[in-house]
């Protein structure tokens, strides 16, 4: 039995097959519409979600098979001190597959070590997101054509951004790929990452401020935003908020070919006159979303449709 917590838990190759398949679901919608049937995906969500936690139950459906669970710590009984350990020991007897988002890093890898059944981190705190990053790759590679050779800005907070970690995590094993890092100082990525994944790996990155200096350059800039529940205190949350916002004027300094990609939710960061721009695939992005994760739950229930 295999689970999912960080992106790393697949190879390039198993990757290549999930993407591929989440390709030809995109295109065959119908011959996956009872690949499931009679399975449970159970969403344990102790942190607000939209678009993880309903991708993951239309993914499910789309494929036949039933959803259930909770989507706030307060609706669950961790509200009434019920360890992670317990409920997942409880929730693997009622479903077949679980997605588990929670505040504190390395919960999801608590429940694997008590689960019966696949396990996948669907975002714990400032660490993993690791099908936000399936995400990520399945739209860069369907609408640029590649993974590797590419120059990718990485855009706000940099630090508590969970979905940047994995993201440079899964990128570097790809050929020739390049970041520029734009962040206030205060929201630099963490040494953890800087260290241990670009320079060990010897990618090739810089770390900037300024948003128009790095633009000229970029294949893709991936938009963040400020994660104000990660802060300690709202006066600095507010003096970050609106540090950066892309907006037309701003897109100038960029290529014509320079696709816009967002994990959203998006608060200021990203005007809202920017959605028409062609570069801007944020919305796709999130419909790509659920193709992947439709290709996931089949690649961990180890479900083959002919
Ligand atoms: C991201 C997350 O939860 O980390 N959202 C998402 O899953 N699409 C990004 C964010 O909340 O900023």
């Amino acid at each position: 039995m295999r689970h999912l917590m960080s992106p790393l838990d697949f190879t390039v190759e198993e990757l290549d097959q999930i993407m591929d398949l989440a390709g030809d679901i995109e295109k065959h919608r119908e011959k996956y519409a009872h690949a499931c049937e009679g399975k449970k995906l159970a969403t344990l969500f102790y942190e607000p979600s939209t678009r993880t936690r309903l991708s993951f139950e239309a993914a499910m459906m789309n494929l036949g098979g039933n959803v259930l669970g909770f989507s706030s710590a307060n609706s669950s009984s961790a509200a009434k001190g019920e360890s992670v350990s317990d409920t997942i020991r409880m929730i693997s007897c009622y479903a077949d597959i679980c997605a588990m988002r929670h505040p504190k890093e390395g919960a999801p890898m608590v429940a694997c070590a008590k689960s019966s059944i696949p396990v996948i981190n669907a975002g714990d705190g400032g660490h993993q997101h690791p099908t936000q990053t399936l995400t990520d790759l399945l739209t860069i590679r369907s609408l640029k054509g590649r993974l590797n050779n590419l120059t990718i800005g990485l855009c706000g907070d940099l630090k508590f951004g969970r979905t940047v970690h994995s993201l440079i995590r899964a990128l570097v094993r790809y050929e020739n790929v390049r970041f520029i890092l734009i962040s206030p100082e205060e929201l630099r990525l963490p040494d953890y990452i800087r260290d241990d994944v670009l320079r060990r790996n010897n990618i090739e990155f810089k770390e900037v401020i300024r948003m128009d200096e790095a633009l000229p350059e970029l294949d893709l800039l991936y938009m963040t935003r400020v994660q104000k529940e990660r802060f300690f205190n709202e006066e600095d949350y507010v003096r970050m908020k609106d540090f950066y916002i892309l907006d037309k004027e701003k897109l100038k300094h960029a290529g014509p070919d320079m696709l816009i990609l967002h994990p959203l939710p998006r608060v200021n960061e990203i005007a809202v006159e920017v959605d028409d721009d062609p570069r801007a695939v944020y919305f796709k992005q999130a419909q790509y979303g659920v193709y992947v994760r439709m290709a996931l739950i089949l690649t961990l229930l180890e479900v083959k449709v002919c």
